[in-house]
């Protein structure tokens, strides 16, 4: 459980953790070769603890010391994930595309992972299908030829292929993780694959680039056409992880409810582009300097910047990022009028919205829309943290409110944020984890 004192504007500066978003693809793709790979700037989370313990039980030595660690993928043996293990996370059905370039096969179940929509896998399934293997879906002792198109947890899922063979795959949506496995997937495959309607965020230029450095020939990262040359010789790799954006979004997002001063090292605009005009619509002065971001909010956010007919929407990149979603709630809670949101990438991500009710807040949802209301002050709550991003919501709005507020499930928050409470005090908030609940 976490519990703030709000009322403390934040001024100083943090470093802002590496990417997890970026860095658990990466990890995923160091079963491409069959030695070692080292991964620096890895954020300590719980997400990538999961990772490197599924990676351990399939035959990998896997090591961190400090923030790096080194996957050894030579002895790589097993192509089975458990059940318990895939549910863990979302990440999971990830080490599908490279179980399958490397040992032909791979046996898993429906991915875990926030709750925050229906999240099915029918366009990795079609992504493997397209390249030459086989997906079939078991449940109850009973096999199916699985279509996939719905969250069907609890049957085995066998993929197979004899021989991978490049093809030309078209998304019909920008999935992140159906562009990674895609690509994953097309390395082991024999010629040059072409995946259309690629996504474009920054986590998959950050993928192409480490596996460019393994010596895969790919290219057009960043655009909705990626080209990949499989069955090439790789090499050994050293890579950094760069800075996690969300996270990033997710401090800038806390000052703003909170006020003050803050600067984020490590962090540049790249990549925030779709967020930093956003903010700054909202009354926020965001300068890069050097290295670092600097924010200042002397202001309550402004309201009737996004009026009920010109919502904000999120969309996949470079549209504003579903991800700070539920944080942008926290700021227009707080603002000086009506905002509105409209969530267009995952159809159940509201459930921080009936939380940040607890603090005062004047919230509408209807379907996939959201009215905020702001209010002069927020007053502390008990509250519960939904999911990863909602979690961070209501620990930015707990910083603004008036008196304490404690969060549970804490679990949610840990999976995505290295010592949010740490980082937020050396920002001068009073926040603490107490041990005696989650
Ligand atoms: C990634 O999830 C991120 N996770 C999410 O971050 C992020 O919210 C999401 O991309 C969108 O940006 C990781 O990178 C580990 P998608 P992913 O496939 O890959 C539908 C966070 O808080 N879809 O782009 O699962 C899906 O239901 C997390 O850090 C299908 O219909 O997202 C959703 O509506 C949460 N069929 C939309 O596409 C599929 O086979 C976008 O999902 C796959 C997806």
């Amino acid at each position: 459980m976490i519990q703030v004192a709000g009322g403390n504007p934040l001024y100083g500066e943090i470093q802002v953790q590496g990417s997890k978003n970026a860095v658990l693809p990466i990890m995923a793709a160091s079963l491409l070769y069959e030695g070692t790979t080292v991964i620096e700037n890895v954020p300590k989370i719980q997400d990538v603890y999961c990772m490197m313990g599924i990676l351990r039980s399939l035959g990998c030595k896997v090591s961190m010391e400090g923030h790096t660690v080194l996957i050894d993928a030579s002895a790589l043996s097993q192509c089975e994930i458990c059940r318990e293990d895939m549910e863990k996370m979302r990440s999971s059905i990830l080490l599908a595309g490279p179980l399958l370039a490397r040992l032909g096969e791979a046996g898993v179940y429906y991915p875990g992972g926030c709750s925050i929509g229906k999240r099915p896998i029918d366009l990795h399934f079609s992504v493997f299908r397209a390249l030459g293997a086989n997906v079939e879906e078991a449940e109850s002792g009973k096999w199916q030829i699985g279509p996939g198109e719905n969250k069907n947890s609890g049957a085995r899922i066998c993929v197979k292929a004899a021989d991978l063979l490049a093809a030309a795959v078209h998304l019909p949506y920008p999935s992140v993780g159906a562009t990674e496995n895609g690509i994953l997937t097309a390395v082991g495959a024999r010629g040059v694959t072409v995946l259309k309607g690629c996504a474009r965020e920054p986590e998959i230029v950050e993928l192409v680039h480490f596996l460019r450095k393994m010596g895969v020939c790919i290219r057009g990262e960043g655009t909705s056409r990626i080209e990949v040359e499989g069955q090439k010789a790789l090499t050994p790799v050293r890579y950094r992880v760069g800075a996690d954006r969300i996270a990033a979004g997710t401090y800038l997002a806390a000052a703003m409810c909170a006020g003050g001063d803050v600067r984020l090292c490590g962090v540049s605009t790249r990549g925030m582009e779709p967020v930093l005009p956003v903010l700054r619509s909202l009354g926020a002065v965001i300068t890069q300097e050097g290295d670092s971001l600097r924010l200042q909010m002397g202001r309550r956010p402004k309201g009737g910047v996004f009026r009920q007919d010109v919502p904000l929407k999120t969309a996949p990149f470079p549209g504003f990022p579903t991800d700070m979603q539920s944080l942008l709630l926290a700021v227009f809670a707080v603002a000086d009028g009506e905002n509105c949101m409209e969530e267009t990438v995952f159809e159940g991500r509201f459930a921080a919205a009936r939380q940040l009710l607890k603090f005062g807040a004047e919230i509408l949802v209807e379907g996939n829309r959201v009215c905020v209301t702001g209010v002069p002050s927020l007053r502390g709550a008990s509250v519960h943290a939904p999911d990863l991003r909602g979690g961070a919501a209501l620990v930015a709005a707990a910083l603004a409110a008036d008196g304490c507020s404690q969060i549970s499930g804490y679990e949610h928050i840990a999976r995505g944020y290295e010592d949010i409470c740490g980082s937020l005090r050396l920002l001068g908030a009073d926040i603490c984890i107490s041990h005696f609940s989650t």
